[in-house]
């Protein structure tokens, strides 16, 4: 019988916290939760999410894992909280760590998201900054797993800037041993810190960067994308649709990939500017799946973190 146990390292800040291991025990654990082949309660135990950026899925999927424990979260952002009036992250994260016992934050910088988690006596789950998004990547893998039942040979070609979406990507890609492309327009590759540390993680020359959309395409058992623009980045916009004229997931697009490709995204979408209306709407879409996953692998992740 499969049960959640302790991870190795307090915190999940970016996905290469866990080990490949923990990895794919959390993925298997998502799945038994899934199916419901899995009672494990945390009674009494609260999970305070601080959000800096807005959020549906991120805080909805968290706040309903949590409650399938059996525990309880309080939400809290910079209106609602003195976090806006510029009360330090050290004593923010020492204050609500002695009330919650585990802190999910979406934040800006990685380095505010480290502070926090040096100044909370309990666990800090990373629920996206601009350098990583890895719980994203959870459910990103989970729902790969689902369609071709394991990852020998599939190939994930991301369409799209290369964003923290595209990093949590790009390093699970790595733990997994999964073949990761990233097509994006010139200037918008994913950092050199992050092609370098998956590089460490895996060897085998599995991750291609590339600005040649139909090349990274051919061959890919999924397509995926994100928004052009991300959040904090809205004064950029106009330069950037510009910039990606021609990285749209279409159906052109979709054809030259393998007949079984399936499609991802982790939303929100904005419609023609990096995926079409019919492409979402379409039968090779499993977006709405990777959204549902999203809270079974939060609610396995919350259970190995509270152990
Ligand atoms: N995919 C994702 O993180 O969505 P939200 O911004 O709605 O949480
Ligand atoms: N890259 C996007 C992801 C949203 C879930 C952003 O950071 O806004």
């Amino acid at each position: 019988m499969l049960k959640p146990y302790k991870l190795l390292s307090k915190n999940f800040l970016s996905i290469s916290d866990i080990s490949i291991d923990e990895l794919v025990y959390i993925l298997d654990l998502a799945k038994k939760f899934k199916k419901k082949e899995l009672n494990f309660e945390i009674k009494d135990k609260v999970l305070g999410l601080i959000f800096d950026k807005s959020s549906t899925r991120t805080r909805v999927s968290f706040q309903v894992a949590m409650s399938r424990l059996g525990g309880t979260t309080i939400d809290l952002n910079p209106n609602t909280s003195q976090i806006g009036r510029g009360e330090l992250i050290k004593d923010t994260a020492r204050v609500l760590s002695s009330y919650c016992d585990v802190l999910a934050i979406r934040t800006f910088k990685q380095s505010d998201l480290e502070d926090y988690a040096k100044w909370s006596t309990k666990p800090v789950i990373n629920a996206l900054t601009d350098i990583e998004h890895p719980c994203q990547a959870l459910a990103d893998f989970l729902t790969v797993k689902e369609e071709f039942g394991d990852f020998k040979d599939v190939v994930i070609t991301f369409v799209g800037d290369g964003n923290n979406v595209a990093n949590s990507l790009i390093l699970c890609g790595s733990m997994l041993g999964v073949e990761v492309r990233v097509a994006c327009p010139k200037g918008y590759e994913p950092k050199n810190s992050i092609i370098q540390k998956a590089k460490k993680i895996n060897d085998k020359n599995i991750l291609k960067i590339t600005n040649d959309i139909e090349f990274a395409v051919s061959g890919a058992n999924v397509l995926y994308t994100d928004v052009w623009s991300s959040m904090g980045e809205e004064n950029n916009k106009g330069k950037k649709d510009s910039n990606f004229n021609g990285f749209t997931i279409n159906k052109k697009l979709l054809n030259k990939a393998r007949e079984d490709a399936i499609v991802l995204h982790c939303l929100p979408a904005y419609r023609d500017k990096e995926i079409t209306d019919e492409v979402i709407e379409s039968e090779k879409s499993r977006i709405f799946q990777q959204a549902e996953n999203r809270m079974h692998v939060q609610q396995a992740l919350l259970a190995c973190l509270l152990q």
